[in-house]
């Protein structure tokens, strides 16, 4: 039997960067290495491609964040796809294991479509519009699917006119949430309960993304995922349904409950009533299929004292350790982590780039 020969993409340069390294760990180690040739290129915090050994000793090694080397066998790429596709020769599919900006957004999606290597995971389109909230949230809205009241600000309007970008969300009354439209793990995240510290939040944000978003807090909500994922022939499945419970001195989900602390419960799967639980599946679906998602997916989802699902984002490279959300919700569903990744791998190979 012929190797399938496939390289793992992880790091990266955007703030998820270390939590990319752990998600790559813990992929590296699950393939098999009877079926796969395995190639392990860590994207440096500059954006240099670093060839590495498949171990990934230093994710484990000192106790901190783990970081890809400045320095090591660099890949120099070339954006001729006639040359780039002679540089990824020797690669028969990428698993681009990262999240956030140059990574989960579209960039690298469209660097493999350009060398014609299949990858796993949505295309440039899907990856672009799930990066962004203020887009995914005007796709799924017109889709028909609730995604609750939202103030998209661009670096125009908040330079050209603060005052009607205050008023705007003032409408929306508070809490409200203020986010960099394009970021991750809760990065750059505020919740504000008066309009006195809104300038203050929204700078904040800017300092990520110059793009922003701000939205109506859903007050008493239980957080609620579900992975979807494109099984045999490209057939969409719903996972189980998980709950995140966030411990006291969190007011939400925050960077530090997310990583750092013990704080967040992941309750695998939700307790839920089945007619909810199959309402959310059914919601995630045509979430995933609205944004044009491939391969993979977490839609998160916020369910509120009305009993009303609302969804609050949509994730095409969701975390990926052992024990992050996504594989756990398909462990619940009877899919383990080494057959997860085998399906995802075989999933990209059927599908192939290009239109598709
Ligand atoms: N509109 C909202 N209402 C209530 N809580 C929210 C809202 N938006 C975000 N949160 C809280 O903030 C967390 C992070 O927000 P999210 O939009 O998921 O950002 P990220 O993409 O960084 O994960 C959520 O998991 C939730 O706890
Ligand atoms: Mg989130």
């Amino acid at each position: 039997m012929t190797k399938i020969r496939v390289a793992v993409l992880f790091g990266g340069r955007s703030s998820e960067h270390s939590v990319s390294c752990v998600s790559a760990s813990g992929v590296l180690r699950a393939l098999d290495p009877q079926k796969y040739d395995i190639t392990a290129i860590g994207i440096s915090p500059s954006g240099r491609w670093i060839k590495m050994d498949s171990n990934l000793d230093f994710v484990m090694a000192s106790g901190q964040l783990p970081q890809v080397p400045e320095v090591g066998e660099s890949l120099a790429l070339s954006p001729d796809p006639e040359v780039l596709r002679h540089q990824l020769a020797d690669i028969d599919v990428v698993f681009p294991v990262l999240h956030g900006p140059w990574g989960e957004d579209g960039t690298i999606q469209g660097l493999l479509e350009l060398a014609a290597v299949p990858y796993v995971g949505s295309g440039v389109l899907a990856s672009a519009a799930g990066m962004d909230k203020i887009t995914m949230k005007i796709l799924l809205a017109h889709a028909g699917l609730e995604v609750g009241a939202f103030v998209g600000i661009t670096d125009h309007q908040w330079r050209n006119d603060q005052a009607a970008c205050i008023d705007a969300v003032n409408d929306l009354g508070y809490p409200v949430f203020v986010k960099p439209a394009r970021a991750g793990s809760s990065r750059g995240i505020t919740k504000v309960k008066k309009q006195g510290d809104l300038i203050a939040a929204i700078e904040q944000a800017r300092t990520h993304d110059p793009r922003i978003i701000i939205e109506a807090g859903v007050e008493q909500a239980r957080e609620l995922e579900c992975g979807v994922l494109s099984g045999d022939q490209g057939r969409l499945r719903a996972s189980c349904v998980a709950e995140i419970v966030v411990g006291g001195q969190h007011e939400f989900y925050d960077f530090d409950a997310k990583y750092l602390e013990d704080s967040a419960q992941l309750v695998v799967p939700a307790n839920l009533d089945i007619d909810i639980e199959r309402e959310l599946q059914e919601l995630a679906i045509r979430a995933f299929d609205a944004l044009g998602c491939e391969g993979l997916a977490r839609i998160d989802f916020f369910l509120d004292a009305n009993r009303t699902l609302i969804i609050n984002e949509a994730n095409t490279m969701p975390g990926f350790t052992p024990i992050s959300m996504y594989p756990r919700m398909w462990q619940g569903s009877g899919i383990e982590y080494g057959e997860l990744i085998d399906t995802l791998i075989s999933d990209a190979l059927r599908r192939g780039t290009g239109l598709r």
